[in-house]
Order: C-alpha cells, then sequence, then structure tokens
C-alpha cells in the first residue's frame, strides 16, 4: 500500500455538534483523555463564550483567541489518526459553525437527556444531513434524571430526522442509573461514577434471560431492560454501518460525559465506522483523497485581535495529495503561487509546524489577507470546492459610513471582513444602500470595532425590518426581467453580485414564493 493511501486509512476528522450546555467540552475531553493528547481534565480550554459575557464582545474574541489552540484536535487512537474540529457552541457564531462543518467526515451529535433535541442541535444536524454526514448519537447525562429514553429517540427522529439504531441502552436513570447494556456486543456496562479510563466494569451477558442480569441490577431493572430490549429489536433494525456510512442511519450511545461513562464505548464503535477522509465535489469534478496531486480549501479564518500580531490564520482541510512545507502551491482565486514556511498543526492545546500534511488533515496557514473563505489551493489545477455555502442571515442593518473622508478605508475594511466570513454584506437595488446580513447581533460590534481599529474607518448602523435575505434562481430570463421589475424595492446583489431577495416576514416570503413559481429561493449561496 502507498505511504499515502496509508495516511488516508489511518484517518478520521469529524465534529461534535452540541446545543450549547449539553457536554461536548466534556466529551472532547474525556476522547482526548482517551488518546493520550492530555493527560488530566481541565486541559481543553472550553470554547465555550461564558454566559456574563454575551454583552462583551472583547471578552468573547479573548476566548475565541484562546479556542483557536483548539480549533482542531488530533490524537491517536488504536492507530488511527483522529482530527476533532471544534465548533464555537455560541449561537451568535453559528455560521463559523456550519462552516466548519463543511470540513468533516462525520459527526458526532451530543444530547443532553433532560433537555432532548434543542434548537442549536437542529439547525447543526440541518447542515450535517444537507452534505450527508454520518451521524453518531451520543445522549448525554444519564446520571441526571432525563426523559424517556423511547421518547427521546422519538424526538431525535421527528425533529432531526434522523433515522436512528440504538446501539446500548441504559439501564434505570439519575438516581436509578445503573449502567448500560450495550446491544451490539451484548455486554451489561456498569456505572461507576468518574470512572478512570477502561476501568468500566464489562460482563458478557449473552442471554438477558441470565439470572447474572438480575444479580448484578436487581430484579425490576432487570425486567425492565428485558422489555425494553424486546420493543427495540421490534421496532429499529439492525444496525447496517454502510447505512451509517451513506449517512441514512445513526448508531445511538447512552453515557455520562463528565463521568467517562459510556464514552469509550462510543470512541471504541466510532474509529471502526466512521469513514476515512471522504472525496469532495468541485464545479469542475470530483476530486478522491488518493489523487496524486494535493487540492485543499479554506472554511475557516480566524482574525487575530491583538493590535501587536495582527495575523490571520486561514484554516486548510487538505482534500487529496501531500501537502509539504514550502512548496509553491497555486492560489485558484487568485491566480497565483504561494508557498507556506510554517504551516500549523493543532494538537490538543499546543500548535506544531508541519512539513507535510495528509487528506483529513487540517493546517492554519499564516496570511496577511491573501485568503477568503472557500479558496483552493491545488499543484496548478483550476478548481472551485462546492459545498462551502454562505447561509442566509438572520439579523440586518443598514451599514453607513460615518466619516466622509475615510470612505475608502471603509470600502476595504467591510471586504476584507466579509472575505473573512464575519458577516455578509448586500447592495440594494433600488437605492445602493449597504445592508450587512449577520447570524448573530454580537457581530454588528465585532465589525464596528474592527473597522475602527483595523481600518481607520468609522461606521454607523442603521435598523432596518428584515426577516430573511434569500438567493434566487431562475430558468427564464425574460421571467427574471419581470420578477425584478414587480418586486424591484425587495431586490439586492450580495458581494459576488448574485441576486438576492429581501424578504420582510416569514408570511411575506410565503406569499412571494406563491405568487412567483418560476423563481426558486433559497437559504443558503451554493444552490
Ligand atoms: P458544552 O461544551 O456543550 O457547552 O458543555 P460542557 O461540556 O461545558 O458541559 C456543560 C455542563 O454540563 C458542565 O457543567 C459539565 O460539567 C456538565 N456535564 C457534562 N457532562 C455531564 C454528565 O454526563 N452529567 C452531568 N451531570 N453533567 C455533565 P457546568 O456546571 O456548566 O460547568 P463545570 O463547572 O462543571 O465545568
Amino acid at each position: 500500500m502507498s505511504k499515502l493511501i496509508e495516511e488516508i486509512n489511518k484517518r478520521k476528522t469529524f465534529g461534535i455538534v452540541s446545543h450549547p450546555d449539553a457536554g461536548k467540552t466534556t466529551l472532547t475531553e474525556k476522547l482526548l483523555l482517551f488518546g493520550g493528547a492530555i493527560q488530566e481534565a481541565g486541559a481543553v480550554k472550553s470554547n465555550k463564550i461564558k454566559k456574563h459575557a454575551t454583552s462583551d464582545f472583547m471578552e468573547i474574541e479573548k476566548q475565541r483567541g484562546i479556542s483557536v489552540a483548539t480549533s482542531v484536535m488530533a490524537f491517536e487512537y488504536r492507530d488511527k489518526q483522529i482530527n476533532i474540529l471544534d465548533t464555537p457552541g455560541h449561537k451568535d457564531f453559528a455560521e463559523d459553525t456550519y462552516r466548519t462543518l463543511t470540513a468533516v467526515d462525520s459527526a458526532i451529535v451530543v444530547i443532553d437527556v433532560a433537555k432532548g433535541v434543542e434548537m442549536q442541535t437542529e439547525n447543526l444536524v440541518g447542515v450535517c444531513r444537507m452534505r450527508k454526514a454520518p451521524m453518531i448519537v451520543f445522549i448525554n447525562k444519564l446520571d441526571r434524571e432525563g426523559r424517556d429514553a423511547f421518547d427521546l429517540l422519538d424526538e431525535v427522529e421527528e425533529k432531526l430526522k434522523l433515522k436512528v439504531v440504538p446501539l446500548s441502552w441504559p439501564v434505570g436513570m439519575g438516581a436509578t442509573f445503573q449502567g448500560v447494556y450495550n446491544l451490539y456486543e451484548k455486554k451489561l456496562n456498569l456505572f461507576r461514577p468518574h470512572s478512570k479510563q477502561g476501568e468500566d466494569e464489562v460482563t458478557s451477558i449473552e442471554d438477558l434471560n441470565d439470572e447474572l442480569l438480575d444479580e448484578l441490577v436487581g430484579k425490576k431493572a432487570a425486567d425492565e431492560l428485558r422489555d425494553d430490549v424486546e420493543i427495540l429489536t421490534e421496532v429499529y433494525p439492525d444496525f447496517n454501518p454502510e447505512s451509517y456510512q451513506s449517512g441514512e442511519e445513526s448508531p445511538v450511545f447512552f453515557g455520562s460525559a463528565v463521568n467517562n461513562f459510556g464514552v469509550k464505548e462510543m470512541l471504541d464503535c466510532f474509529v471502526e465506522i466512521a469513514p476515512s477522509p471522504l472525496s469532495r465535489l468541485t464545479e469542475e469534478r470530483e476530486v478522491f483523497p488518493t489523487e496524486d496531486k494535493f487540492t485543499g480549501f479554506v472554511f475557516k479564518i480566524h482574525a487575530n485581535m491583538d493590535p501587536k500580531h495582527r495575523d490571520r490564520i486561514a484554516f486548510l482541510r487538505i482534500c487529496s495529495g501531500e501537502f509539504k512545507r514550502n512548496t509553491n502551491y497555486y492560489h485558484v482565486q487568485q491566480e497565483k503561487k504561494m508557498k507556506f514556511s510554517n504551516p500549523t498543526a493543532f494538537m490538543a492545546s499546543k500548535k506544531e509546524i508541519v512539513d507535510e500534511a495528509y487528506p483529513g488533515d487540517i493546517v492554519g496557514l499564516y496570511d496577511s489577507g491573501n485568503f477568503k473563505i472557500g479558496d483552493t489551493l491545488t499543484e496548478g489545477e483550476i478548481l472551485h470546492f462546492k459545498g462551502i455555502p454562505s447561509f442566509s442571515p438572520e439579523q440586518f442593518r443598514y451599514v453607513d459610513n460615518a466619516d466622509p473622508m475615510k470612505a475608502k478605508q471603509l470600502a476595504k475594511g467591510l471586504d476584507q471582513l466579509m472575505d473573512e466570513g464575519v458577516a455578509q454584506l448586500f447592495t440594494r437595488q433600488d437605492n445602493g444602500r449597504k445592508i450587512i446580513g449577520t447570524v448573530g447581533a454580537l457581530q454588528f460590534e465585532v465589525i464596528q470595532y474592527r473597522l475602527l481599529n483595523e481600518y481607520s474607518a468609522k461606521c454607523s448602523y442603521e435598523p432596518m425590518n428584515l426577516y430573511k435575505a434569500c438567493w434566487i434562481s431562475w430558468k427564464d430570463d425574460k421571467e427574471l426581467d419581470a420578477f425584478l421589475r414587480r418586486r424591484h424595492k425587495d431586490i439586492a446583489k450580495d458581494k459576488d453580485g448574485n441576486y438576492v431577495y429581501l424578504a420582510e416576514s416569514g408570511w411575506g416570503l410565503k406569499t412571494v414564493q406563491e405568487n412567483h413559481p418560476e423563481i426558486e429561493f433559497h437559504f443558503q449561496s451554493d444552490y
């Protein structure tokens, strides 16, 4: 086997998605402990933005600065190299998270047993589903009272639109939680709070009618488990790894991350079934990881807010071939050659310069403003990776120049910030006014602050009432012309010159959609 294929087969690149507080940071930490990437709990700085800081964006940026180090965490486990891509939990940075998910090959979805499926989980799973990314579900906090396991699975199926197959099943819950039964391996895993890694008490129980089960968990719980498993076998299909890999079915595990319980089981299953780096689509052709020639795309740009170090890091996902340090590559969008003397890999909490990297790996490239989200590096071929969309923003404000002497600086600043993916800029077609659209309110402050500090430009905002900006597509140019004429007050163009429809309300949008079946409305830019 060639070295490249060996390296590809070793790698598993995934993201953990959850609503804030479901236990993503805790789970990440336990996974890193298993991989020996960290030695003690608490070593992973929480990427979580503390609640009290939501109005203080500088504090948030500081925390985001910390989170650069943990943007990608790599560790080895059972001869596999596992790359976890961290995703900000704060909803105002949801777009960052959406984009990070374009760089993973699979995902683990963490759900709080008491809270069930929450909003942010729904949004993030939606993004993974769109890309048919295989997902494993981990239902967390079983040491606490929570919802009935069957009800939860129904909710996951309904709200997340995932076909689930439970691979483990809880015995009791909260105060009466005794452990989980591994349906796949037919083993009972007894719960011991704060178990050290690998110390879970596991007993093989092939036949649930074995009296050993009653001895271990008591007659009542044993009977309950027998009843549950009988229903499970009737309701859910046998687990099929291929259906999981094609994104059609999701295995479910139950556990308690903080107690390191049920985590190893899930990890063992993950390394066995999770996909190695997958092929990616470009506008030109499909790119396979095993191709000799290197290709990769930028999915995230992190700007340093420290005025003494105003560099940016562009995060590059390697899609094919081998990436080498100090080698000339072709920047497709800028049509120029570039080489990188200190590409960085992120190993748990430390950064290090890498000499080579392989498909599935993420490297950080120090950048002085050459990269945009979605940019491609190759050995010369013209390729544009697909599936790195902008998402329809949810908050809008008019942006105006507050210092007439600095119009140029403002334009440049806005341009670069939009390239970084901080927000999206639209230009109204009726009056030429500029609109900034974001996922969260915080970005407005971030933009204002950065324009002033990095570009010496001042902007002011004017509130506006807008529900959504959606991209449109059409078949017949005449129909488009008619639509643009009729709705000219609600039309804008995005930064790349694409038409966008500005909807003032959900109801209004629905009406326009009904009245204009010849026009298609899209909630993300790569329709
Ligand atoms: P997030 O990254 O998804 O936002 O969640 P995080 O891991 O920070 O966990 C949120 C809270 O839930 C933390 O408590 C964490 O200790 C707790 N937690 C995680 N897993 C479990 C579990 O299995 N059982 C129980 N009972 N709690 C769990 P916190 O009080 O907010 O923070 P901390 O002071 O404990 O760090």
